[in-house]
């Protein structure tokens, strides 16, 4: 059973209290964002503990009382920009007072340390405190008091929270917090705790009701989503329940561990009409001796192996993360990685830099000896290998067909719309084109591609999609 600790606030200073001010005007809290997507819900989980305690939020960081950082720790140049916003407020705050908060996986990683090197931070609080937020800015707005929380929770889980979400055409639902693998680069088990799942129940109503409030698509969030876990509840049980779930069109999960793959989940990735046919799946290294120093538990062909199982069941997009550079990683040993992404043919990747991480085993254990020069370069070479290849993949969909879902505005331009299709790659076409709105599917015919982008006119607004759904389900009823 685990062991349920109430998590405690540390005081660490008092000041002179406030002014007093009117009690009804209430107070505006600018909050920004960095890092993954945890930190985004994380954030729509903050926006709504503190509406709910009658502060506002504003979009305008000249007009707040408080200013949120909700900071990310995997790679050090996350940390670098959090410092240079400290900074800068460091400056302003001498001009007209405002309350400074730190939160998330930085805070929780550097903790005391942090606070004592940066005195413009008021409250410091990692993600599994955010409860205790709404008191901790009051007292540091009514009494300037400066105060830390950092402890890690085994069962938060913040089930009961809705979170402040954004209206569009997508809603995220964590499903579970933290990561016990423990992989020896990355900091995540130490700032976002033991992994803890929540009720099949609670997530299969979330989305009942998102369905009622007009989102179309779901994506069920986790550091390691297959590793969920609720009773007897597996991930396919999960992911089966939510995409049944009448009026849900789409349902997306990121990101999951090569690990924990069994054929029930693969199946439902494959043929339930309401999951899309694309899996992120983290390589991370294709050498089997720097999978090993990285601790991820599997080798290059238990790799393979799943994609080619994966594969087999049916048009499957595949994308990745890998790290160039690891502790010690020779040439040679990268080489074996650039063949396996050639080999692999993900739809896209995201190659990042090797960069330490205080704490972690890697940390502990290995050097940190491939010069930053070296690194650089084969973080290049990689993005430009995946780069050929899903300009080619792209291409190879000319003339095609896609069905999409509108998603929003065009990152260039507000006179084009932007969408997804099934398989995760963007696709852009102008809005003069035919009359749609968020949440229409549309079928578009590809005439242009890019690395990362399809270009297209749109053809009609699709049921026909409503057909393919349809027919879908019934192979996948009939299968038995
Ligand atoms: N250095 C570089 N990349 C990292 N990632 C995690 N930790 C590190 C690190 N220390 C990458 C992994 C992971 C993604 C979210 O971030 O590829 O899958
Ligand atoms: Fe980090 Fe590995 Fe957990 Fe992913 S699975 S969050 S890379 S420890």
């Amino acid at each position: 059973m685990s062991v349920i600790r109430k998590s405690e606030a540390r005081l660490l200073s008092v000041g002179k209290p406030r002014p007093s001010r009117d009690p009804d005007v209430p107070y505006r809290v600018y909050i920004q964002t960095f890092g993954c997507q945890m930190n985004e819900y994380d954030t729509e989980l903050v926006c709504s503990l503190l509406q709910d305690r009658g502060f506002v939020l504003t979009p305008d960081q000249d007009q707040a009382d408080v200013v949120l950082m909700n900071t990310c720790a995997i790679r050090e140049h996350a940390h670098t920009r959090v410092y240079s916003h400290l900074a800068e407020w460091k400056a302003r705050k001498q001009e007209r007072p405002v309350v400074i908060g730190v939160l998330g996986c930085m805070a929780q990683n550097l903790k005391k340390e942090l606070m004592e090197a940066h005195p413009v931070i008021d409250v410091l609080m990692g993600p599994d405190s955010y409860r205790q937020l709404p008191d901790l800015l009051t007292n540091a707005l009514d009494r300037r008091e400066r105060a830390m929380a950092v402890d890690l929770s085994e069962y938060e889980t913040y089930e009961s929270i809705l979170p402040e979400r954004k209206p569009g055409v997508n809603a995220w639902i964590a499903i579970m917090r933290g990561c016990d693998n423990f992989c020896s680069f990355c900091v995540v088990p130490y700032t976002r705790g033991r992994e803890r799942s929540r009720s099949v129940q609670s997530i299969v109503e979330e989305t009942h009701a998102l369905v009622g409030q007009g989102y179309k698509q779901v994506t069920l969030l986790g550091q390691n989503v297959n590793s969920y876990r609720s009773h007897d509840a597996d991930f396919a049980k999960l992911l089966t329940e939510v995409a049944d779930v009448p009026g849900i069109e789409r349902v997306r999960f990121t990101s999951p561990h090569p690990k924990d793959f069994p054929p029930t989940l693969l199946d439902v990735v494959a043929h339930h009409p309401h999951v899309c046919r694309h899996v992120h799946l983290p390589l991370q290294s294709g050498n089997d001796r720097i999978l090993d120093l990285m601790g991820r538990s599997y080798t290059r062909n238990d790799y393979r192996t799943l994609v080619n199982e994966i594969r087999r069941r049916g048009d499957v997009a595949l994308s990745t993360d890998i790290i160039a550079g690891f502790c010690t990683e020779t040439d040679a040993e990268f080489l074996d990685t650039y063949e396996l992404v050639r080999e692999v043919d993900f739809q896209s990747a995201y190659v990042f830099k090797y960069s330490e991480r205080k704490n972690t085993i890697a940390y502990r254990k290995f050097p940190d000896d491939v010069a930053e020069a070296v690194k650089s370069e084969r973080v290049t070479r990689l993005v430009e290998l995946q780069r050929g290849i899903s300009a080619g993949k792209n291409r190879e969909l000319m003339g095609t067909e896609v069905e999409v879902l509108v998603e929003g505005n065009a990152k260039k331009s507000s006179d084009q719309w932007m969408g997804h299709t099934e398989r995760n790659v963007t696709v852009v076409w102008d809005k003069a084109a035919l009359p749609l709105t968020l949440g229409d599917r549309v079928t578009i015919k590809v005439d242009d591609a890019s690395a990362s982008t399809l270009f297209g006119t749109p053809v009609f607004p699709v049921n026909a999609r409503a057909r393919s759904s349809m027919d879908r389900a019934l192979d996948y009823g009939s299968r038995g």
